[in-house]
């Protein structure tokens, strides 16, 4: 059975037992995200014991709220989020230091109060307290907070205090390349890099850490890992959700803006990179930068397919397609489906495949990486007759049921030599427990020691913006042509299946 207490994300959390006094002020408190990860997060910091003991919660938002109405919308976003049940003495911790301050985004009065409201914090606490400001809002407050912060002296450069302040700032980061240019801008005008902490929650995963570990951690893989072994690479973030109540915001983004230009391309990064120097925020965001500025562009017609889905059965329940989604303009050119073929041009991948996928109202939700190997030379074992060969098969499981798989070929016992693929696997829970952290834990406490390694840098972020913003621009000038439809509770379009079937591969049932 395993020890809770020897799991080993909680071990490696220990390191950050030395957080310095913080206080998070998290913008647009009032909001979902707030609610469904952040306060919960901060909950079940405060159970493992990894706050500092001078932490303080200030929400801030447009709406007026007292303290007191505050900290029971909290209590009730543990109670409804948390992974654990609410503690009154652990929430009890939390509570007594949290406050609220309203006020608008673009409104400078609202942000002195603030900084009051830190002075105060600071003085009562009788010694320096970083602040750590949350940003999650809808994008289109992003400048007038970060500007404010800025202009109120929070934003800390303008202090001379850089070591005070620090910025997480919430996906989307900008729409496109330019976007994604002037974001960064902005938060240079008031933030230096090292200040500035671009959350991507996929990197909080722990699978998604594990996939560094398996690779550099062990030595078998390394030799194997490049185009003279490795015949393709899937990788797959399918949701069985459809847009649930996010029309407007799914609207205004689509699949390749909402999971494939960030979460997705971010596995790739990681799976694709070279072994960085050392596991610190530079040199592992260096080597991501570095492959990811070695991919190729893309082909805009036959490289890429986009979809809707249509109505369909999920999980045993008959659901609505995109457009007759409330919220959804019948004509939408949002698409809700994406798959991308993609080519790396550098000595270790050159040649090799990376297929990406991801969607709304598919099957089941999974993330996977699958890294096919090629199929061994020779005929001893004919494709014909008992023997069954499956090409060796090396795959992650981000989630659910977290682990690692290997796909062999064995005999099959018996006087006849036959063969049949047989798994080896690897379960987290099975090993580890199943109680393990969320995302949110391991990056807000990251960001409060100021370890960036777990997040996106800003020339990161607008890489991956020169890769997929033509593809944007040319999918808007198409309009509808082109969009797929695919069945909600399907796999996907068959022009999906072309991009690889042109390249005789299939797609994974994962
Ligand atoms: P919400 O739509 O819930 O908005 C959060 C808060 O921002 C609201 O409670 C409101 O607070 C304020 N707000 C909302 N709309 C506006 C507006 N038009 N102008 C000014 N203020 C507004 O957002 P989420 O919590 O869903 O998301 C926050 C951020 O996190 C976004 O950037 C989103 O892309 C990102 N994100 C969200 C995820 C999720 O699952 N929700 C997942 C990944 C990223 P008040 O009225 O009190 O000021
Ligand atoms: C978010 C997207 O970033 O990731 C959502 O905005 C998506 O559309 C979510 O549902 C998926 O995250 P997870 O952790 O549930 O796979």
């Amino acid at each position: 059975m395993a020890d809770p207490e020897r799991h080993p994300f909680l071990q490696g959390l220990s390191k950050h037992r030395g957080a310095p006094p913080t206080v998070v002020v998290i913008f647009g408190a009032s909001g979902d995200l707030t609610a469904r990860k952040l306060i919960p997060a901060i909950y079940n910091l405060s159970f493992d014991n990894l706050l500092p003991a001078d932490f303080h919660l200030v929400g801030y938002g447009r709406k007026p709220i007292p303290d007191e109405e505050f900290r029971a919308i909290a209590s009730k976003a543990v109670a409804d989020f948390s992974r654990r049940e609410l503690d009154a003495e652990v929430w009890g911790r939390v509570a007594a230091n949290t406050t609220y301050v309203s006020g608008g985004y673009d409104e400078k009065a609202g942000f002195e109060r603030l900084a009051a409201h830190i002075a105060e914090i600071e003085k009562s606490a009788g010694s320096q307290v970083q602040s750590l400001f949350y940003i999650s809002t809808p994008p289109s407050v992003f400048s007038p907070i970060i500007q404010n912060l800025g202009a109120s002296g929070l934003g800390g450069r303008y202090l001379g205090k850089a070591h005070q302040s620090k910025v997480i700032i919430e996906k989307p980061f900008g729409r496109d390349l330019a976007s994604a240019r002037a974001l960064n801008a902005e938060l240079r005008s008031v933030f230096d890099e090292n200040q500035v902490f671009r959350i991507d929650h996929y990197l909080g995963k722990e699978t998604v850490q594990d996939l560094l570990v398996q690779r550099f951690a062990n030595s078998i893989f390394e030799p194997l890992w490049n185009r003279n072994y490795i015949d393709s690479v899937q990788i797959t973030v399918a949701e069985d959700q459809g847009v649930g109540t996010r029309a407007g915001y799914y609207e205004q983004s689509g699949c390749l803006r909402d999971m494939i230009q960030n979460h997705t391309t971010q596995l790739l990064a990681l799976t694709a990179m070279e072994p960085p120097g050392s596991f610190e925020a530079e040199a592992l965001r260096d080597e991501k930068v570095k492959v990811l500025r070695a991919v190729e562009a893309i082909s805009l017609d036959t490289d890429a397919a986009r979809a809707q889905y249509a109505a369909g059965m999920t999980a045993g329940k008959a659901v609505p397609g995109y457009l007759e989604e409330a919220g959804i303009a019948p004509d939408s050119t949002t698409e809700t489906y994406a798959a991308i073929r993609l080519s790396i041009n550098n000595w270790r991948w050159q040649g090799v495949p990376f297929y990406l996928r991801s969607g709304k109202r598919m099957p089941r939700r999974v993330s996977e990486i699958a890294v096919q190997f090629k199929r061994p030379p020779g005929t001893i074992f004919p494709h014909t007759g008992g023997f069954d060969l499956a090409a060796n098969t090396l795959s992650f499981q981000i989630q659910p049921d977290e682990g690692l798989s290997l796909i062999l070929n064995a005999k099959v016992p018996g006087l006849e030599t036959r063969t049949q693929p047989v798994k080896m696997s690897f379960r987290y829970a099975t090993t580890f427990g199943s109680n393990t952290p969320e995302a949110y834990e391991r990056l807000v406490l990251d960001a409060m020691i100021g370890d960036g390694t777990l997040f996106i840098r800003g020339d990161e972020a607008e890489t991956s913006w020169t890769l997929y913003t033509p593809l944007l621009e040319h999918w808007q000038s198409q309009g509808r042509t082109g969009m797929a439809s695919y069945p909600a509770g399907s796999w996907g379009p068959e022009a999906a299946d072309l991009l690889l079937t042109s390249r005789g591969h299939t797609w994974r049932q994962p």
